[in-house]
């Protein structure tokens, strides 16, 4: 079949990487990639907002299948708007994906169906002075303040004092910023306990656990300083054992699945469930309709079974039939970043080293462009490293010995990646 991948990340190389070794797969054209998807298929220069010159593309191509990488689209209804001209997209519906795209939805949903979660309020962006008065009069200290709509990991604030909480209110007011994003204010009860993410594929009735990893969402080491998209993963987590893999299952995965259908809006597609491990249980910090990045990197190549047909599959409610196989590896997965992200950083500097990389070590593009054959930075995150090895502390160790291969200026990276699930025995 030909498909057509969105996306640019490496989430959406780690994707790639994974479609082309799928026997089921004629053409896999990427929109619109990076110099590493370029090595697996063909990257075409669409806009992701784009719905209408994307169906041309899949009317041109004779695309079979249409697998959407990032949140936007989907939260945009991408898969509502190719549905409906006839077409098979992996990927949540616009409604489904509300799950991702309002946390006002994710967390009413949870609460009716009984979904463990923090307790929560809502507030509208006139009510900012209520919410203030009963964060006040609750004193209860950190206090999580969440943006309702997408705002790129940008949205959520863990405040500590009083103090914080109304600069945080006054800013979140004030911004433009955030647009519609700010105009339902979540506030959260915090949660205590180690965070973990389970990622599962669904056809709409039928739910797949893929694999389980544990991210590394600060810049700095010792999970320090500001937040970023991901600066590393590593999968399986033993924070997650198996028998909290079975309530993780039980209490969340198909409760969420089965809601869904009920409501006539089955979720197909990749559920991402962000969670807090907590003394009472598996709790959810957040979902996703997407996969996780850097998650992604350090999971799919854990899947032997054919991850283009699972999609397939899941798209055209077959999911049923199909297996989903892990090999019994621990993966690293390193972010390399240019110094200075989140922030500001600098771009275009020649990489050099990749091709030193071992060949049992993967080395996925995120922020980078290739100009006569060189590669240079073109990103914050601009590449990951991900290794294997048969216990937690080799992988780790293979995977920093490959990340020293790799060189350009500025370039900065966690020194950390994988070191809280060492904390567990047998690793
Ligand atoms: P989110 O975008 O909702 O995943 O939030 C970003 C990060 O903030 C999460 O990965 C958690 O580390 C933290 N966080 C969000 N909500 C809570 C909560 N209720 N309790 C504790 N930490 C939270
Ligand atoms: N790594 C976190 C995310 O993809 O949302």
């Amino acid at each position: 079949m030909n498909v057509l991948l969105l996306g640019s990340g490496g989430r959406e190389h780690t994707m790639a990487w994974s479609i082309a070794q799928s026997d089921k797969l004629n053409q896999l054209y990427i929109a619109p990639g990076n110099p590493g998807t370029a090595e697996l298929g063909t990257n075409v220069d669409l806009l992701l907002s784009d719905f209408d010159a994307i169906l041309k593309f899949i009317e041109k191509h004779d695309i079979s299948l249409t697998v959407v990488g990032p949140e936007k689209p989907l939260v945009n209804g991408i898969t509502d708007f190719l549905e409906k001209h006839g077409h098979s997209v992996f990927g949540p519906s616009k409604y489904a994906a509300q799950l991702e795209g309002s946390k006002k939805f994710a967390n009413e949903f949870m609460k009716e169906n009984r979904i463990p979660t923090a307790d929560f309020e809502t507030y509208t962006r006139r009510e900012f002075d209520k919410a203030l008065g009963v964060i006040k009069s609750k004193g209860e200290y950190p206090v999580v303040l969440k943006a309702d709509g997408l705002a790129g990991g940008k949205g959520v604030f863990i405040c500590e004092t009083e103090q914080e909480v109304e600069k945080r209110l006054n800013e979140l007011k004030k911004s433009d910023k955030f647009e519609d994003a700010a105009q339902t204010l979540v506030v959260e009860e915090f949660m205590e306990g180690q965070e973990a993410s389970v990622f599962v594929i669904s056809d709409g009735q039928t739910a797949k656990i893929l694999h389980y990893a544990q991210d590394h969402k600060r810049i700095g080491d010792g999970d320090t300083g500001l937040n970023t998209g991901g600066m590393g993963a590593y999968a399986p987590t033993p924070v997650i054992g198996s028998r909290m893999l079975q309530r993780v299952e039980k209490e969340i995965i198909l409760p969420t699945i089965s809601a869904m259908l009920l409501d006539e809006h089955p979720y197909k597609g990749i559920l991402y469930c962000g969670l807090m491990i907590t003394i009472d249980g598996p709790k959810v910090v957040e979902f996703n309709c997407r996969l996780g990045d850097p998650e992604c990197q350090a999971i799919l190549p854990a899947i032997e079974s054919d991850f283009l047909d699972l999609m397939y599959a899941a798209s055209n409610g077959e999911l049923d039939s199909r297996d989903v196989a892990i090999d019994k590896l621990y993966r690293c997965c390193v972010v390399l970043a240019s110094d200075g992200y989140p922030l500001e950083y600098e771009k275009g500097k020649e990489i050099s080293g990749i091709n030193d990389v071992s060949d049992d070590t993967l080395v996925f593009h995120a922020g980078t462009k290739e100009e006569d054959g060189h590669i240079y930075t073109d990103g914050g995150r601009v590449m990951s490293v991900v290794g294997a090895a048969d216990t937690l502390g080799k992988a780790i160790k293979k995977t920093y010995d490959e990340v020293d291969k790799i060189s350009f200026e500025n370039k900065y990276y966690r020194t950390d990646i994988g070191a809280k699930g060492l904390r567990y025995k047998d690793q």
